[in-house]
Formats: structure tokens, sequence, C-alpha cells
């Protein structure tokens, strides 16, 4: 398929990475996923923005503008050769300099890589269902709001998950719900919305923010708040949501059914605006 590479478009096998990249040595860099339905990107300029935020913040200067980025994500979806709804990713990190040191690298360019990949949507199953989920301690660092490619303690928690049966694992520091694996968590009780607060222990979801916009729109109660943990055992509702899991309701929490154990109304009322809303 298609991939983007420092300004060239070419076939994703053809990319050949530096052994000396600072995403490959370090970590040091930035990701974006973003879903396109039926050939059209979705929130593009939300996850944009978030992009060129992580930069500015880890100083990595692209000189690309929101517009450079729109087209390379527009380009990518349309000469995708994908029949149907994608992904498109993108990777930004701080260049491939010619020696190994931790301090930033003077004079050397960004790497900035894109691609495509089908997207698998959430199963009907967990929508008429839910899903399942554990907790388990979140043994991040403490910048979670930067989309950094840095992702071992995400691939920890979805393999715990992962190898329990279950869906995703919701992470608890200092007592509090912090994110899933790879998604933001809500909880609903008596009617109102709670989500953990957008500061440095999450990463604030595109999808989180749509999440809000339509609560707005419906006359939902939401409230980012910290949400401790014991909350999960008495909640009505909880959901998990991403650009790839969209919104999912968990039913299950440690072998415990969440409320009644079925996928709630008032998810029920934002799964349907979200669904309009992917158009
Ligand atoms: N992950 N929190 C974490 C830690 C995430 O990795 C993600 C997304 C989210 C939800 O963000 P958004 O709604 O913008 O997708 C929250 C992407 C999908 C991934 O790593 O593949």
């Amino acid at each position: 398929t298609i991939s983007y590479w420092n300004g060239r478009y070419l076939p994703l096998d053809q990319v050949q990475v530096s052994p000396l990249d600072r995403g490959f040595l370090f970590a040091d860099g930035l990701y974006e996923v973003t879903a396109a339905y039926n050939g059209r990107l979705f929130e593009a300029e939300a996850h944009i923005a978030r992009l060129q935020r992580g930069l500015a913040a880890l100083r990595i200067d692209t000189g690309m503008s929101a517009g450079d980025w729109l087209g390379i994500l527009e380009r990518l979806t349309a000469e995708s050769g994908i029949d149907g709804d994608l992904t498109v990713y993108l990777q930004v990190t701080r260049g491939a300099p010619t020696t190994r040191a931790h301090g930033f690298p003077a004079g050397v360019t960004p790497t900035v890589f894109g691609m495509v990949s089908p997207l698998k949507r959430p199963a009907a199953a967990w929508r008429e269902q839910g899903v399942a989920a554990l907790t388990m301690p979140d043994i991040r660092w403490g910048r979670c709001d930067l989309k950094t490619i840095a992702l071992l303690g995400s691939v920890l928690a979805q393999q715990a998950a992962t190898d329990a049966g279950v869906v995703d694992a919701i992470q608890i520091r200092d007592g509090f719900v912090t994110e899933g694996a790879a998604t933001n968590v809500f909880v609903v009780k008596d009617g109102t919305i709670a989500t953990p607060v957008a500061d440095h222990r999450i990463l604030v979801g595109i999808t989180r923010q749509v999440i809000q916009r339509l609560a707005a729109t419906a006359g939902v109660p939401f409230v980012e708040r910290d949400v401790r943990a014991i909350e999960l055992a008495s909640a009505d509702e909880v959901w998990i949501a991403s650009t790839t899991k969209e919104i999912t309701p968990v039913t299950t929490i440690d072998g415990r059914p969440v409320g009644t154990g079925t996928p709630g109304p008032v998810w029920g009322r934002i799964a349907a605006l979200f669904a309009e809303s992917q158009g």
C-alpha cells in the first residue's frame, strides 16, 4: 500500500528507516491514528491539532502547517487502494542523526512517516453485549498527555487484557482511573457521564472530545473529574472510547457485572449520535 516518507509517496515496502533514527533508538517521536469512513476522514483537524501541540511541546519542528498535514492525510486516504473504512497512521520522530546521544541533535530534519491500513470496526457483539475488561496498575510515565511512540505501558496493558481473554485493561494510578490500554474511560452514574480530567495522566482522546460535544447536544450532563477506581464497581455504565474502538460499553470488570451487565441507555443515546456524526 501507499505510504508517505519524508516528502515522498511510495509503496510501504520501499520505506527504509535508519537504525540511528531517534524513533528507533529513543522512541523520540509522536504518532496519530485517524479514521476515514467511506473515504472521508473523521475529525482530521482535531488529530492534526493534537499532533501539532505535541510536536511543539517536544520542540520537534517539521516546518509543516495544518494544511500540509491535512494534504498528507487526504492523499493517503484517496490513494489507499483500500475498499471501505481505513485508518491513517502518522509518525514524526526527531530524525536520524549520525551518532547516538540523548540530547537533541543539532541540524537534523525530523522523520515524517504515514501509512494506511484497513479499519476493523468494533464487532456487533460488542455493541449488543458489551465487552469485558480488567483493572491493573498504571505503570506509565508522567506525560501520558503526549501521544508518544513510547508505548510499552500500553503494550503490556493490552497484553494483560489479551492474556486474560478480555478486551481492555483499565489502568489505575493512586486509586484513580486513568485510561484503558489505548482508550479513554467513561463512567455513568445517575445519568451523568464522568471522565478523568485532561491532565498529564491521560491522553486527551479525539473520540473523548466528540463524546463531550455530543453529550452537550443531547443535554446529558458531562463532567471531567478524578474518578476513583472503586466507582467502577457502583457505576451504572462504563465505556471505553478511541478512534479504533469507537464507543464501546464495558459490561464486565474484573469478572463482575457493571450495572445491569448490559449496555446502558446513556451509552445507547451517545453511541447513536456518534454513528450519525461518522456519516
Ligand atoms: N490510541 N488513550 C490512549 C493511551 C490512546 O492510545 C488512545 C488512542 C486514546 C484515545 O484517543 P483517540 O480517541 O484520539 O483515538 C486514549 C490509538 C487509537 C492507538 O494507539 O492506536
